[in-house]
């Protein structure tokens, strides 16, 4: 078994009969949701499931998860994502899948926050290894991004992987992937990203997790 699925299954044991759970998106969400899916079965485990993607739906449609749709969902028990940067303050980036509305949405609404992750997403600052992704309205890039830049930030739409032209997110928004100097610090970047017009969400995630687990060589951390 290798890290992303040792924590996934750490992660997995929380999980207690009646819970509404959040699936997050991503390779170790993924283990979370087949192990989750197997619990159903082999433990008569019953829950609910809510997905903050079109891919985790389909992962746990597959495996026969019963799902809510977001649109009907007020509150979670349980959020249960992984992360691509976690700063020792629990600050995580995320959105690397460019689904990182309904992550946050999904997040904020759930009593607990579980972050699942392995020892390379360890980061000493937000912004250490990855640009931190920015949705934006089609009609708001050019704004936001003068914006952005105005605050020091530098970078660019992100590029579509497959064809010509830009990144477009499932509901219709195109992504900034911006870095900035990093005398800003984590807070002071979360609310200036806040508070700028036009930015539908950004990827920093601040104050939002209740506990990180991190495997490391076959063991499990739990960080708070
Ligand atoms: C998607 C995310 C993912 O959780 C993040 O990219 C981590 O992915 P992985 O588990 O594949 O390393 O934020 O928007």
């Amino acid at each position: 078994m290798n890290d992303k699925e040792l924590v996934a299954h750490y992660a997995a044991q929380q999980v207690l009969d009646g819970m509404l759970v959040g699936l997050g998106t991503g390779s170790t969400a993924n283990y979370f949701i087949a192990e989750l899916a197997r619990r159903v079965k082999d433990d008569a485990l019953n829950i609910q499931v809510a997905s903050s993607s079109v891919i985790s739906t389909l992962k746990a449609q597959e495996q026969g998860l019963s799902i809510v749709s977001i649109e009907h969902l007020e509150r979670l028990d349980l959020y249960v994502d992984g992360a691509d940067e976690i700063t020792p303050d629990l600050v995580l980036l995320k959105g690397r899948g460019s689904d990182l509305v309904r992550e946050k949405l999904m997040a904020r609404a759930a009593e607990r926050f579980l972050v699942i992750a392995d020892q390379s997403k360890l980061v000493s600052r937000i912004g250490e290894k990855f640009s931190i992704p920015i949705e934006v309205p089609p009609f708001a890039w050019r704004l936001v991004k003068r914006s952005l830049e105005a605050l020091g930030g530098h970078g660019d739409l992100r590029p579509n992987a497959n064809k010509d032209g830009f990144w477009i997110t499932s509901h219709g928004s195109l992504v900034l992937d911006m870095t900035f100097p990093e005398s800003m610090g984590n807070e002071r970047l979360n609310e200036a990203l806040n508070s700028t017009p036009g930015v539908v969400e950004h990827g920093i995630f601040h104050g939002l997790a209740s506990v990180v687990y991190v495997a490391d060589n076959g063991q499990v951390v739990e960080k708070r």
